[in-house]
């Protein structure tokens, strides 16, 4: 068996995070979660003020203190996952709060941190044995990658799933606000400028509405080896 490149993409809240989170555990592949670095941006840009009353990014600033911005993944022994870390600190659970979900779109519109975010994520997945979530890793980050996936879900089915995920956590949510976070998500990802959300030529694609974790996960490991046989 050959070691791969495996690139996941797809819309927000289809469940390409935890698809991929558990091939890479099962195949003993590094897990990159790719939002979650767009969602540290937005994070940072928060507590740094660099939000305008209106909406509007104060992108001069964000620019110069990109460089500020450190970004890493450590593993959590507890729960085998990888953990998000932004300057040292854990960020896991902060990043998915719906304050940054409100405010992601805008910034991963921003050419400027998606330059630098994709030379990372280029970096990280150099060896290959990588699992990539996100928007762009088929058609951007990892164009030769030797699996791609287009993951698609229902908007209402993708709602319902982050509001269970909340509250399963103990977070607020409201089913109402979340369903309409993820329509306009939809429209901003795959309308930007650069690098919208589209499914790479030759990507499988996966519609997951009314699949089990249990069956997206036999697919994908099917796939897998399909894929990485020599
Ligand atoms: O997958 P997610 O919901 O955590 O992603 C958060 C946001 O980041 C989402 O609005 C799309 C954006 N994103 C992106 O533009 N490119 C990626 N490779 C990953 C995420």
């Amino acid at each position: 068996m050959k070691k791969i490149t495996i690139a996941i993409d797809g819309h927000s809240s289809c469940g390409k995070s935890t698809m991929a989170k558990d091939l890479a555990r099962e195949v003993g592949y590094i897990y990159v979660d790719t939002g979650a670095m767009y969602r540290s941006v937005t994070l940072f840009a928060l507590r740094n003020n660099m939000f305008c009353e209106d909406g509007s990014i104060k992108t001069e600033e964000l620019k110069k203190r990109l460089g500020q911005i450190h970004i890493e993944f450590r593993l959590n022994a507890e729960t085998g996952r990888p953990d998000t870390y932004l300057n040292g600190e854990c960020v896991e659970q902060e990043i998915r709060s719906l304050e940054v979900s409100n405010h992601v779109s805008p910034i991963a519109t921003l050419a400027f941190v998606r330059e630098a975010l994709v030379a990372q994520q280029q970096q990280m997945g150099r060896d290959k044995g990588v699992v990539m979530d996100g928007r762009d890793i088929g058609t951007v980050v990892f164009p030769n990658a030797e699996l791609k996936i287009f993951v698609t879900a229902s908007a209402e089915v993708r709602a319902q799933r982050r509001y269970d995920e909340l509250q399963a956590k103990g977070m607020p949510a409201d089913y109402a606000d979340i369903l309409k976070n993820v329509q306009e998500r939809d429209y901003i990802d795959s309308h930007r400028e650069v690098s919208p959300l589209r499914k790479a030529d030759d990507a499988i694609e996966l519609d997951n509405s009314n699949m089990t974790i249990a069956e997206q996960k036999q697919w994908l490991l099917e796939q897998f080896k399909k894929h990485s046989e020599e």
